[in-house]
Parts: C-alpha cells; structure tokens; sequence
C-alpha cells in the first residue's frame, strides 16, 4: 500500500482501514514509503495492526507521499517492478488523486499488476466517486478561514478575494463559495465574466451593500486573486484585500465524513482484490460502493454542478 502525490486528511484513516481488513483475513501487508518514489527505490515497511493505532484522527500520511517523475520513466517503472517481485508483493493498493491512478494504471497496464485504487485528493476532482477523501476536511478548514475573513470585510466595509486550492478544478470553490455566502465565485471550469462581476459590485454598492466576498480557485483562467484583485480594481476603481489560503486547506485531522468515508474505501478496497477485482478505484457512488476502471477516472470529467454557481449568485443579490 502507498499513498501519493498531495496528502489529503483522511489518508490516514484509509491506511488504517486496509491494514485492519487485511489482517482481519489473514493477509501480509507492507506500507511503501513516499508513494511510487518508495517503490522505485525499494523503500518497504512491515505493517501490522498496531502499527496503524491511534492514526484515524492524525492528517497528513504515516507512510509520507511524493509527486514521483522517476517511476512514469521506463527504467523507473523497472526498478518498480522489481521492488514488487522482491518483496513478493501479491497487490497494489494506491491512495492518491488522479496523478496516482494514472502512474497506477500505467503500471498494471505495462506490468500485469494487480491494483486497486482509493480516491484521495482535496480537489474532489475524480470521476468514479461522488466524494474523494480529504475534501471535506478542506472545505471546511477553508469555511473557517472564510468566516473569520468576514469579520474584517464587514467590520471595515472591504471587499476581499479570498484564493482557495483547485489548479484544475472547482469543487473546493463552489462548496465554500456557497457555504461562506460568497457574492460570487470563480472557478476553472466555467468563463470568468470579470466587467459582469465589476458591475454587479457596483449595483450591490447602489443597494447598500459595503462589502462583497470573491472566492477565486487557483487555477482560474482570469488569474489567481492577486489578478482578479487588481482586474477588478481598474474596473471599479475601489480598493480590495486578497487572502491565499494555501496549505492550510491540506493539513488538519480529518472531519467525520472524511474518517467515515476512508474506512469504507479502505475496506472495500481489500474485500474488492479479495473478489479478483483489479485495475480499478473503490469510489462511492448514491451510497453505493462501486469500482470504476482506472483509465476512467482520470480521463472522465466529473461534473461539477452548475446550479450551485446560480444559487450562490442569487442568494447573494
Ligand atoms: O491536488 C491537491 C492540490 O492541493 C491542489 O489543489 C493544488 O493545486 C496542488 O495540490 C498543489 O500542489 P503542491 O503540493 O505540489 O504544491
């Protein structure tokens, strides 16, 4: 088992949860350390049942993570290969986001491999699951930052353009632009109309209004905050503040939903190899368990819900 590229709260929780089942069927398990670049370079841990105590609650990755060019490389994947022989290592199960299901899919594909996938990444960008593990954590460490951010804008009648993670995609700023009471948000995923949210500024002001928050998601195509910040001011010609959240959104002990969410993955994970499934990611889908191929889940685009951007907008009027 590894877990790789961004650490999301609640990989833990899954670690826990595959450990815990394997064992709870006479199975051997090994933890790779620092994702693919662990198995490039042979980096194995034994891991028994107590050696995932008291982990559910802890953020981050016991068995650390890593963003690993050296093992998509053919003599990479070689070196991979081997570490899997050595260790005579029956399965793969891979936690990450979509990077990791690509290298993973990659792998089985070139090494007959048998894999198994559990979706974790703060971005909710992952088709084959309705949620990944990790972004509710994140949308509610942002929600909080947000909240707080509020304080000032209205005691001080500011506008504030506050930056939320999501290089590609716009989950995490549709969640909190909504639950935050954003006046608008702006995301990668749809047209940034930035002289319509200009005027809309200027007609709220008319009606009152002394303070607008925008939640801009990293990745948007007018440019991250510091951009749309000044984008607007030479369109309004009034002053604004721009708050990056950054990693504070990665990091925390994990909600509820996030621990439940990884349990259930985890588990089903291993009962999924048990049943001879492989090439594919366990994701919960309508409350159901289901197992999508791996190449689906980073080559479709889970949707994001464009009738959340319209309520934000009238609930903000
Ligand atoms: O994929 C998760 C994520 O946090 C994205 O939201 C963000 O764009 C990216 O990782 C940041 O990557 P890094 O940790 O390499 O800076």
């Amino acid at each position: 088992m590894l877990t790789s590229g961004g650490d999301a709260p609640g990989m833990n929780a899954a670690i826990r949860a595959v450990v815990r089942t394997a064992v709870h069927h006479t199975l051997d398990v090994v933890g790779v350390v620092r994702g693919y670049e662990g198995l490039v370079n042979n980096k194995i841990i034994e891991m028994k049942r107590d050696s995932v105590a008291n982990i559910i609650q802890r953020g981050g990755t016991i068995l650390g993570t890593a963003r690993s060019d050296d093992f998509m490389t053919t003599k990479g994947m070689m070196k991979a290969l081997r570490t899997v022989s050595h260790n005579a290592i029956d399965a793969l199960i891979v936690i990450g986001g979509d990077g990791t299901m690509r290298g993973a899919h990659a792998f089985a594909k070139k090494h007959k491999i048998t894999i198994m996938g559990i979706p974790s990444t703060i971005d909710n960008d992952m088709y084959g699951t309705d949620y990944t593990i990790g972004f509710d954590t994140a949308i509610n460490s942002a929600l909080e930052a947000v909240d707080r951010i509020r304080d000032t804008a209205s005691s001080l009648e500011r506008h504030f353009f506050i930056e939320v993670m999501g290089r590609c995609a716009g989950f995490i700023g549709l969640a909190v632009g909504l639950a935050g009471g954003a006046e608008d948000v702006l995301i990668p995923e749809t047209s940034s109309d930035l002289r319509g949210l200009a005027e809309r500024m200027r007609k709220s002001a008319q009606r009152g209004k002394t303070s607008n928050i925008v939640i801009v998601s990293e990745g948007d195509e007018a440019g991250n905050a510091l951009t749309v910040a000044k984008k607007i001011k030479s369109l309004t010609h009034e002053k604004s503040r721009v708050a990056i959240l950054g990693y504070i959104q990665r990091g925390g002990s994990p909600s509820a939903h996030d621990r439940v969410l990884a349990s259930k993955l985890g588990h089903a994970a291993v009962n999924g190899l048990l049943k001879d499934i492989s090439g594919c990611m366990v994701g919960e889908v309508k409350d159901k368990i289901v197992y999508t191929p791996l190449k689906d889940t980073y080559t479709k685009k889970k949707k994001i819900d464009k009738d959340i951007y319209k309520i934000i907008r009238i609930l903000s009027e």
